[in-house]
């Protein structure tokens, strides 16, 4: 089989600094304990390696006794956890990507003046619970046109609207278009991470001159299962973690495939499923 594999596919570049800083800390951890809050990466494969290594995976920091070393994972959290961490005297090692970052500064300095935040994306996403954690958790967070129908506006206020950084673009636009028509003194702050698209066009091209397409990365990773839709659409597309998912028997009509992977796939996997392709 021909394989063909997207100009960008993979780790982006906050997941790539991320997942180095903490393997950095792990190689260099001795006998101390390095704790994460929540997965490193929404990609069970990765994770997995970093807990052999000895990472720790904690849901909160009541888990932990004080003095300890915690990795905050390219997501970003909530101010809160900062003062909480701090009052625990932990050694933070901030991997939030820097994209990630900025939207919380932009939240912080709108919120600090007073404005009203929005933020389009998946209220349940830790991405979204972080930023919202910049502004008194007193954000709207919305996902849709429609939802804007559920909140009363008012015209003495000023609002500051940012996106979650893999938000669609398209999506975006058009709620922004609906709130601008409803709100008077609106500040739209575009925060989608170009690393998304990049992928999702990429991913596009490459459908189009391929029988089928490979898309590997979590099944709850949500840009994964966007690359995998968008593939969809276009030719038949299977949807792996690991290249122990793959059929050969619906495999073997095609005579080129496509492969692309999400922001949270490390190359090794990816390899893999690229050698086992060619060898079919
Ligand atoms: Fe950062 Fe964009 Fe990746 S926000 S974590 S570089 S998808």
């Amino acid at each position: 089989m021909e394989v063909k594999i997207a100009e960008n596919a993979g780790f982006c570049f906050g997941v790539k600094r991320a997942m180095n800083m903490a393997w950095d800390e792990l190689e260099n951890k001795g006998d101390s304990q390095v704790y994460s809050l929540g997965p490193l990466i929404h990609n069970k494969q990765a994770v997995d390696k970093y807990k052999e290594k000895g990472l720790i995976e904690i849901d909160s920091l009541d888990e932990i006794p004080n003095d300890r070393k915690l990795i905050i994972r390219s997501h970003g959290v909530a101010k809160k956890i900062y003062t909480d961490s701090q009052s625990k005297n932990m050694d933070i090692v901030d991997t939030t990507c820097p994209y990630v970052k900025k939207i919380h500064d932009i939240v912080k300095e709108f919120s600090d003046k007073g404005y009203k935040i929005i933020i389009v994306g998946n209220a349940i996403h830790p991405e979204i619970i972080g930023i919202n954690g910049w502004c008194n958790n007193e954000a709207y967070v919305i996902n849709s046109e429609e939802e804007i129908n559920s909140i009363s506006f008012n015209d003495n206020d000023q609002y500051c609207v940012v996106s979650q950084t893999t938000a669609n673009l398209d999506s975006f636009d058009r709620i922004v278009e609906k709130l601008q028509s409803k709100i008077e003194n609106l500040i739209v702050k575009n925060t989608i991470c170009f690393a998304t698209k990049e992928r999702q066009l990429s991913a596009i091209d490459l459908a189009n001159e391929v029988d089928c397409m490979v898309v590997i990365g979590g099944k709850h990773s949500s840009n994964t299962q966007k690359l995998v839709n968008i593939c969809k659409d276009i030719v038949p597309t299977f949807s792996i973690e690991t290249k122990e998912e793959l059929e050969l028997e619906k495999l073997k009509g095609f005579k080129i495939a496509g492969v692309t992977a999400g922001a949270s796939t490390p190359d090794w996997i990816i390899d893999e499923v690229i050698e086992y392709l060619k060898e079919i």
